[in-house]
């Protein structure tokens, strides 16, 4: 085993729970960076995690942004050897369907091996292992194998642009370095680790369908004007097709990249059980573009999906009116080559041209996100590979996920070095649901795959 890492393994055997309640401390912060009720909140956040940074023996500190802060810390005493860029975010995506919660979302709290709390995989326990991971280190040895730099933000989940300015201005200059390692993705199953090569890209869009001035009684007006929900729903139903799963926005594939043979057949022969897949979401079949699997699908094939939608009277009972107005969210997840200015251009000129007479649209764009492909070889990319061989006793797949880290394209793009996306997560995580949560054993393993990582490619 190249480099050993038995000290500080020890020493995280003997300390973990107190790491596991730093994390809770974490976690009880509601970092919800889209909703500006909870700024406070956000901000606090950061200050919390820039202690931890300090504490760790970090150089730290706060970039102040037009938005959220960034904190940044590094610790480069081992000059000659490779530098490594860890990445993750502070802030959580909002709780709602709060009522689904077993417990309050911002009170950790164990259910035997899953700790459960908004942000407890995505992505505050897959971030916060990191800097445990080399606090370890530090705390041991009073050194690291290698040079590292910490960027944790505080926008991922509301598409903030902060962090792209950011790297794009210093140009490599802060964050000069010789690979990124992000954990803020899953692994492909329990006791598989997976290393990601591609993630999709993302064009957020919000439609509103304007009619009359106020509601109506929909027994005096209805059959005479134009009804929003009606319309909305007209426009809706056009945008993929209910048989095939494709989507009808003209131009819309024309610069997806064809899956590669090769995947198709990797994929093929991964253990993908189709039928507990289902059995997890409680569904009776999958559904998706006609001629692919699941993985394909989920993995590889852009998608336009309905977020959210309103209109109308939503209370107990009945109320007799037509809306004035009528309104979505629709998300299209994109894939290499597709660019999403382009695609929101299409969509919004696909919507008009569809809706019905006798009502306007209003299309706003809310955010947007490169797809990406990442390189997977390379002295530090088979480190990583190793070092999750080393904890989890197999060597990670290298397949794609469909989540977005829009960050993740800028920093292959202006850095120019490997991506590791080493996830730590389960696919069955419930990120983005109620009742979230984060195994802690994966925390741990998360903790040590880290330690393994900077023991291995402090002797590349
Ligand atoms: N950690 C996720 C991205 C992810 C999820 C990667 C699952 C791989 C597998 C990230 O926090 C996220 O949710 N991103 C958003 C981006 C958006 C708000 C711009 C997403 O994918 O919806
Ligand atoms: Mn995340
Ligand atoms: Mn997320």
């Amino acid at each position: 085993m190249a480099a050993d890492s038995s000290d500080v393994l020890s020493r995280i055997e003997k300390e973990k729970t107190g790491y596991l309640e730093e994390l809770k401390d974490y976690l009880r912060i509601p970092s919800v960076s889209t909703d500006p009720g909870y700024r406070e909140q956000v901000l606090r956040c950061a200050d919390f995690v820039l202690e931890r940074m300090s504490s760790a023996g970090l150089n730290a500190e706060r970039i102040e942004t037009d938005g959220y802060p960034l904190v940044y810390g590094e610790w480069l005493g081992a000059p000659g050897k490779p530098t490594l860029l860890f990445y993750g975010h502070y802030d959580v995506q909002p709780v709602d369907p709060i009522e689904l919660w077993r417990h309050d979302p911002f009170e950790p709290t164990e259910e035997g091996d899953e700790l459960v709390a908004r942000g407890a995989t995505d992505d505050k326990g897959q971030s916060f292992a990191q800097l445990k991971a080399v606090a370890a280190v530090l705390a041991e040895r009073g050194s690291l194998p290698v040079n590292v730099k910490f960027l944790v933000e505080g926008e991922e989940e509301s598409g903030g642009d902060s962090i792209e300015s950011f790297v794009r201005t210093d140009g490599g200059e802060t964050l000069a370095c010789d690979a990124v390692v992000v954990s803020d993705s899953s692994m492909f199953g329990a006791g598989q680790p997976s290393l990601l090569y591609g993630l999709k890209g993302l064009q957020y869009m919000e439609i509103k369908v304007v009619g009359p001035n106020r509601d109506l009684h929909s027994g005096a007006y209805g059959g005479a004007v134009a009804n929003p929900a009606n319309a909305l729903a007209h426009v809706i139903a056009q945008l993929r097709d209910s048989e095939t799963g494709r989507i009808l926005i003209p131009g819309f594939y024309d610069k997806v990249r064809p899956l590669a043979d090769w995947e198709r057949e990797d994929w093929a022969a991964l253990p993908h059980d189709e039928e507990a897949y289902k059995a997890e979401l409680g569904l009776d079949a999958t559904f998706g573009e006609e001629g692919y699997s699941t993985l394909e699908r989920a993995w590889a094939r852009p998608t336009c999906d309905v977020n959210g939608l309103w209109s109308g009277y939503q209370g107990e009972g009945a109320k007799t009116v037509l809306p004035a107005e009528a309104c979505a969210k629709v998300s299209m997840r994109l894939v290499p080559d597709q660019e999403p200015a382009e695609i929101a251009r299409l969509f919004t000129d696909y919507v008009h041209a569809v809706l019905p007479s006798g009502v306007t649209l209003e299309v706003t764009e809310i955010h947007g996100a490169p797809p990406v492909l990442v390189e997977v070889d390379g002295p530090l990319a088979a480190a990583a590979a190793a070092a999750q061989q080393d904890v989890w006793g197999k060597p990670p797949f290298k397949i794609r996920e469909g989540g977005s880290i829009p960050i993740v394209g800028t920093f292959a793009q202006v850095l120019e070095v490997p991506i590791l996306l080493v996830g730590m997560g389960l696919p069955d995580d419930r990120l983005h649901s109620p009742n979230e949560k984060f195994n802690i054993s994966h925390f741990y393993n998360g903790i040590r795959t880290i330690v393994r990582l900077l023991d291995r490619a402090g002797v590349e």
